[in-house]
């Protein structure tokens, strides 16, 4: 800003030495601020926060995120007309990241959660899923029971963690992508993992040793917002309605799954 000043402070003078218009230095001085506020926050992009190792979700193309939870906000952010972009974190610093303001969108197969209902607001579900316990075929998994006193890996942050500090009632070995607790797995440092449907048929893919359990729990997703924010959510809620009437998201679900499994090959 003292630049920008400094710049018409000196046209001023150049123009009329002696004399500095007062009025016309403030008005410069008040569009300076806009200039610099646009700088911070700018208004006309839809910044969206995820943790990409998450496939079909959102995952890693070279450098590039993509997924359907990108291809969903990317949505938004056209029937906004905003340009779009999207940065990823540990999962456990998503949530915080709308809560405090530095992203716009969390989506980032982001269960609904009452403990979450508490900080963020949740647009309408976009797939219903849930978690599963990935065993090695020589030790099966076998209900609860049989997690009981076993080292069990799951991402930090997650509803499968919870489901380890809840339901079996213990502390789970905590890491920062499902594949990382599938590699625990392998090397033996974990006994089970623990991880949502998708990103763990992914992890399982080419693994003969490995295999899925049924559900241990029904869950659904959606996008997360900032509080108090209900143009943005109403647009998310209509965006979300629209791909899943005309075909997009069950096109993207099928695009995605079938890169992200290709990148196991
Ligand atoms: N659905 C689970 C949850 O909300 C796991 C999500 C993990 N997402 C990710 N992008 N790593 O806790």
């Amino acid at each position: 800003m003292m630049q920008l000043l400094t710049i018409f402070k000196g046209k001023t003078w150049r123009r009329a030495p002696g004399k500095v218009n007062m009025k016309k230095l403030m008005m410069a001085a008040a569009a300076a601020l806009v200039l610099c506020g646009c700088a911070q926050k700018d208004d006309n992009t839809l910044r969206m926060i995820t943790e990409a190792t998450f496939p079909p979700y959102e995952f890693l193309r070279g450098q590039e995120i993509v997924g359907i939870d990108v291809e969903i906000c990317r949505a938004v952010a056209q029937k906004l007309g905003q340009g779009f972009k999207c940065e990823t974190v540990d999962f456990d610093s998503v949530i915080p990241a709308v809560v405090s303001g530095k992203a716009d969108v969390a989506a980032a197969g982001i269960t609904v959660t009452e403990d979450r209902k508490k900080n963020v607001d949740f647009s309408i579900p976009y797939v219903t899923t849930g978690i599963v316990v990935i065993y090695k075929v020589a030790e099966p998994y076998t209900g609860v029971e049989s997690l009981k006193g076993r080292r069990i890996g799951v991402q930090a942050g997650t509803t499968s963690e919870t489901f380890v500090l809840e339901q079996v009632g213990q502390e789970p070995e905590r890491s920062r992508s499902p594949a990382e607790s599938v590699a625990a797995l392998k090397a033996g440092r974990v006994d089970f993992v623990i991880a949502d449907i998708d990103p763990a048929k992914n992890c399982v893919k080419n693994e003969p040793g490995l295999a899925l359990s049924d559900f241990v729990s029904s869950e659904s997703y959606a996008i997360a917002i900032r509080k108090g924010r209900p143009e943005l959510l109403q647009v998310i809620n209509e965006t979300i309605a629209e791909i899943k009437a005309d075909g997009r998201l069950a096109a993207w679900v099928e695009q995605y799954t079938a890169e992200a499994d290709r990148l196991k090959d």
